[in-house]
């Protein structure tokens, strides 16, 4: 038996319903903001996330599935859908066509990371972003987006948390602080921390690291460094938050593993998932739509992992996949013939319906029936037949009459509206 790759996980009916509806609410709920669905390519070139989620970050420097193609050319299956997304607005002029490109994407995304609960290799994003906004009002519905997704997904113990990181203009300074108040603990920090001293001070944040804590933990914090504009900014942010009433916590500690963040971060955490909890990690991006080569553009968004989704959502009864609303038993060749005629004229009038294939037992037909979970049977034997009839059986009373096959759909769909 070949197996799946590690990392990589197969849906399977049964589950995959929990899937459907993480998806369908999702897209009701942005139909609702008003967002407009787009499909990019999974594979891309590998200098578009190099330049776009940073070469300073995780994914670039040891995640991604980059490859050469037999054409020579560099490319990777994408790691985020971010820079995809920026690509796709500024190849198609996207702000010709929308007043405000607000997009959203469903799709696979590919990291190399250590699988374990909640974290993949291959694993499934739902992606917002808005192009051209600068104002808090926009920080402001796409955190108050994310937080609807999840209250309607009826994931309770979501935590929202909030940062802002500032803009080239404040970070400098920011980052240079937190070097001097590392002084000599620099060197007592793990290996990973003492590279992000030297690349990118800001993420020492994210170090998981016991040891390290005590430490991180005397470190200033971003929003004591904001300048100006940055401040105004976050607290006209945490304004709308007020008023919306979402609650939320600030973390100072919120830095985010991609490059490309200024001002405004924030993560959806599920405070029962474990170690891997973060639901939805998101924030503004200003300035990587030109970093990209597109025009100068202010750029914010976020992106919800589906499977962790699927993990918090509350516990409901697990299906088996299949199910129909109407089995069809028959026995004897006029008889079945009979029943795949009588199933197709059901599933051409919008009914479920389900059929032996095999030559079978009545018994074994309704044994099938039952797993299905069909609450009528139609049964169609000789006598059926000779008299042009169907029995009909309710499953869940026991019961049966006859019914005038060219009444039979007629009985299913009025059944419905009891
Ligand atoms: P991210 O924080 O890297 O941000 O990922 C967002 C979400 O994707 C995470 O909160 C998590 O739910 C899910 N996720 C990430 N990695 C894995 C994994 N290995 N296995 C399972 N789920 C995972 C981004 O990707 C940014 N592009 C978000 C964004 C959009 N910022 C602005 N716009």
């Amino acid at each position: 038996m070949i197996a799946a790759i590690r990392g990589t996980q197969d849906i399977l009916p049964g589950v995959v319903e929990r899937w459907q509806f993480v998806e369908s609410t999702a897209c009701r709920v942005f139909d609702q903001y008003g967002y407009a669905e787009i499909r990019t390519p999974i594979i891309e070139r590998e200098e578009l996330f190099a330049k776009g989620t940073g070469e300073t970050t995780d994914i670039v420097q040891k995640e991604m599935y980059a490859f050469t193609d037999k054409g020579g050319e560099r490319v990777t299956l994408r790691p985020e859908a971010t820079p995809s997304i920026v690509r796709a607005f500024a190849e198609h002029s996207l702000e010709q066509a929308m007043a405000v490109p607000k997009l959203y994407l469903f799709g696979p995304m590919f990291r190399y990371e250590r699988p374990q609960k909640g974290r993949y290799r291959q694993f499934h994003q739902l992606d917002v972003e808005v192009f051209g906004v600068e104002d808090a009002s926009i920080d402001a519905e796409i955190l108050d987006l994310a937080w609807t997704l999840v209250q309607e997904l009826g994931i309770a113990d979501a935590e929202m948390v909030v940062n802002s990181v500032g803009c080239p203009a404040c970070r400098p300074a920011f980052a240079q602080a937190l070097v001097a108040a590392l002084g000599e603990d620099a060197a007592r920090l793990c290996e990973d921390c003492q590279r992000r001293a030297v690349t990118n001070p800001l993420r020492i944040f994210d170090c998981k690291v016991a040891a390290d804590q005590p430490i991180i933990d005397r470190l200033p914090h971003s929003v004591d460094y904001l300048c100006e504009p940055c401040r105004g900014h976050f607290d006209e942010v945490r304004r709308y938050l007020a008023l919306y009433e979402i609650p939320y916590r600030l973390s100072h500690r919120l830095v985010r593993g991609l490059d490309y963040y200024r001002r405004t971060t924030f993560e959806v955490l599920a405070r029962g998932l474990g170690a891997q909890n973060a639901l939805v990690g998101g924030g503004r991006y200003d300035g990587l739509v030109k970093h990209l080569g597109g025009p100068d553009r202010a750029g914010i968004g976020f992106a919800a992992g589906i499977e962790r989704l699927v993990l918090a959502l509350p516990p409901r009864p697990e299906g088996t996949g299949a199910r129909a609303e109407v089995f069809v038993a028959a026995l004897g060749a006029p008889a079945r013939q009979a029943a795949f005629v009588l199933v197709r004229e059901l599933r051409r009038a919008g009914v479920s319906a389900q059929v032996e294939y095999e030559a079978r037992s009545f018994k074994s037909q309704f044994k099938r029936a039952d797993r299905l979970g069909a609450p009528l049977v139609f049964v169609l034997g000789d006598d059926e037949i000779a008299r042009n009839e169907v029995t009909a059986r309710d499953m869940a009373q026991g019961t049966q009459e006859a019914v005038a096959r060219p009444q039979a759909v007629a009985y299913c769909l009025a059944r419905r509206r009891r």
